[in-house]
């Protein structure tokens, strides 16, 4: 499939009809899905983007050695709430870890492209990777990581000078994005989705990112700590804070998380 965005993305294309057109299933009835990717034989992307050469790679401690307590799903439904503002205890390892699995951790691999998660996703193809702005974890410096949900691991992307002012002003000046433990913040790699579905992926992304985060929300319920979801944010910023090309993968949402007693 031609990708025309590089070229569409400094104008406004979205109009009230299509976007509204977006927001039906009407795309299914005009997408030729016997000329997909998938259709053509052509190999699925795989499912984790991998580690960086050279790079540092943290293993995250197994879930089977967390000390996290256990939560009851009718209270973390109840009392779930956006929270926007934190106290500057760190989150721990467990609690990172914890927090990474239950927004984007693998259940099941079923082969190197196609992976079970925590959270659904349409047709399974899981487009999203993981990056982390880390303000305070213990033991862990500061600054970018992904998550590699795959290894249970986080690779170090770059170091966190200036990150609070960066994450900041990448969230268009909404501070708490700054004053977080750790900022999760999604990218999107639309291939993972368009191999299967063409022009019919990108409602079902939305759709699926959606999951991602609500997860983060009742996790955090679990240990303390709070989040709040932010779909207002500045593209060019994110997208360099995170190191992805803006293209072929590029930010779609971002959750602050910090402790709030
Ligand atoms: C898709 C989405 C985008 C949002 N973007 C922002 C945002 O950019 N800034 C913000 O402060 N809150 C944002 N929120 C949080 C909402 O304002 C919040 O969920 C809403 O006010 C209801 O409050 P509650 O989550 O405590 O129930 C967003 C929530 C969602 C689901």
């Amino acid at each position: 499939m031609e990708t025309t965005f590089k070229k569409m993305k400094h104008r406004t294309i979205i109009t009230q009809e299509n976007g509204r057109y977006f927001l039906t299933d009407r795309i299914r009835d005009e997408v030729n899905f016997w000329t997909t990717a998938q259709s053509e034989g052509i190999h699925p992307p795989p499912a984790q983007k991998p580690a960086p050469t050279d790079s540092r790679v943290i293993m995250l401690p197994g879930r089977d050695s967390w000390s996290i307590p256990p939560c009851d799903i009718q209270s973390a439904i109840a009392d779930r709430q956006s929270h926007r503002r934190f106290t500057t205890a760190p989150l721990t390892p467990d609690e990172l870890a914890f927090l990474l699995w239950a927004s984007q951790g693998v259940r099941k691999v079923l082969h190197k492209a196609a992976v079970l998660r925590t959270v659904p996703s349409a047709g399974c193809r899981h487009p999203f990777e993981t990056y982390l702005g880390i303000l305070r974890v213990t033991g862990i410096e500061s600054g970018i990581y992904r998550y590699l949900p795959m290894d249970n691991a986080i690779v170090a992307l770059r170091e966190g000078e200036n990150l609070p002012a960066q994450l900041t002003a990448a969230a268009r000046g909404q501070a708490f994005a700054g004053q977080a433990a750790v900022t999760f913040i999604w990218t999107v790699i639309p291939e993972r989705t368009e191999w299967r579905y063409a022009e019919a992926s990108y409602k079902v992304i939305a759709l699926d990112a959606g999951h991602v985060c609500q997860n983060l929300y009742l996790a955090c319920e679990a240990i303390g700590a709070g989040t709040c979801a932010i779909a207002a944010y500045d593209q060019t910023l994110l997208d360099d804070l995170v190191g992805v090309d803006g293209d072929q993968e590029f930010s779609i949402y971002l959750s602050p998380v910090g402790k709030i007693r």
